[in-house]
This record gives C-alpha cells, sequence and structure tokens, in this order.
C-alpha cells in the first residue's frame, strides 16, 4: 500500500529509520502501531528499538491528533503573564494533559514557546485562530466555540500496510 514510500530507501538499512517515520507521519499525523512494525521489518530492527527512537524524538507522535489543536504558549511574555493558569484551565476541561488528545478526538493539547503575537499575552491558538489576553474565564466558551463547529478530518483512520 505504501510502496512508494519504501522504495525511496534500501530495504535493511538502519540509517533509513528516522526519514522512513518521517515520510509515514506525513501521511496520517502520527505513527500508527501497525506501520512501526512494518518500518522495523523493512529496515530490520526489533520493534522495540523502532518504538525507541519514535517515542525519543518530540517530532513523532504515537497518537493521532485531534480534530481541533490548542497550541498554549508558554513564551517569556505569556509566562508572566500567567500562562500556565489557561493551561490548567484547559486540561482541567478537557481531562487530558498537554500532549495528549481527549478520547472523542475533539481536541489535542500542545505547549509551544512564542507564538510571535507577544503584545497580546497570554495567547493560545485553536487551529489558525489567535486568542489573545486571555484569562480562564474565557476558557470554556472558546471550548464550547470549537466543540460545536466540526472540521473534514485530515485524514481517515489508516489501513496501515506498508510493505
Ligand atoms: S511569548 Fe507567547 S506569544 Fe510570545
Amino acid at each position: 500500500m505504501h510502496n512508494h514510500i519504501f522504495e525511496k530507501y534500501p530495504a535493511k538499512d538502519k540509517s533509513q529509520l528516522i526519514p522512513l517515520l518521517q515520510d509515514v507521519q506525513a501521511i496520517y499525523g502520527y505513527l500508527p502501531e501497525l506501520a512501526l512494525q512494518e518500518i522495523a521489518d523493512y529496515v530490520g530492527l526489533p520493534l522495540s528499538r523502532v518504538y525507541g527512537v519514535a517515542t525519543f524524538y518530540n517530532q513523532f507522535r504515537l497518537t493521532p491528533l485531534g480534530e481541533n489543536i490548542i497550541r498554549v504558549c508558554r513564551g517569556t511574555a505569556c509566562h508572566v503573564k500567567n500562562s500556565a493558569n489557561i493551561l490548567y484551565a484547559l486540561e482541567s476541561a478537557l481531562k487530558i494533559k498537554a500532549g495528549e488528545t481527549t478520547r472523542d478526538r475533539k481536541f489535542t493539547i500542545e505547549i509551544v514557546a512564542c507564538i510571535g503575537a507577544c503584545s497580546i499575552a497570554p495567547v493560545m491558538t485553536v487551529n489558525d485562530d489567535y486568542h489573545g489576553r486571555l484569562t480562564v474565564k474565557d476558557v470554556p466558551t472558546i471550548l464550547k466555540k470549537y466543540q460545536t463547529t466540526t472540521k473534514p478530518k485530515a485524514s481517515a483512520e489508516p489501513e496501515v500496510k506498508l510493505a
């Protein structure tokens, strides 16, 4: 199914592991478990090793992203304006921690460094929208807005067969 990815790389070449992980993640937005196994077989490494690499690097995700990606800025300007409280309010409302996705896959929370909007700190983005000068009181209203909007899915749940 994904021969077009594999054929770019020589088989049984361990040095191709990271580019392969990047290419597969570019398709799905994360690394499905079956994909990790297929990659492990292709490069000739044990699954545990491939899993270790995928969890070591921040660029790789092992779970799908939510329909709405919330990025909470924790840069200096936002930090001094209590962005930690915004993050706690989000985590508490959605019952997930930063880096996680809600069970209904509506929301993912991520922490980012300065997103270039320090003048309206504290800031978070939801998808492409900026929300600035936030207080914890704003959080429920903002979540409600995105809770009720349905975005088209970036990719369907994959049926992964890489080789
Ligand atoms: S520090 Fe948050 S936008 Fe710059």
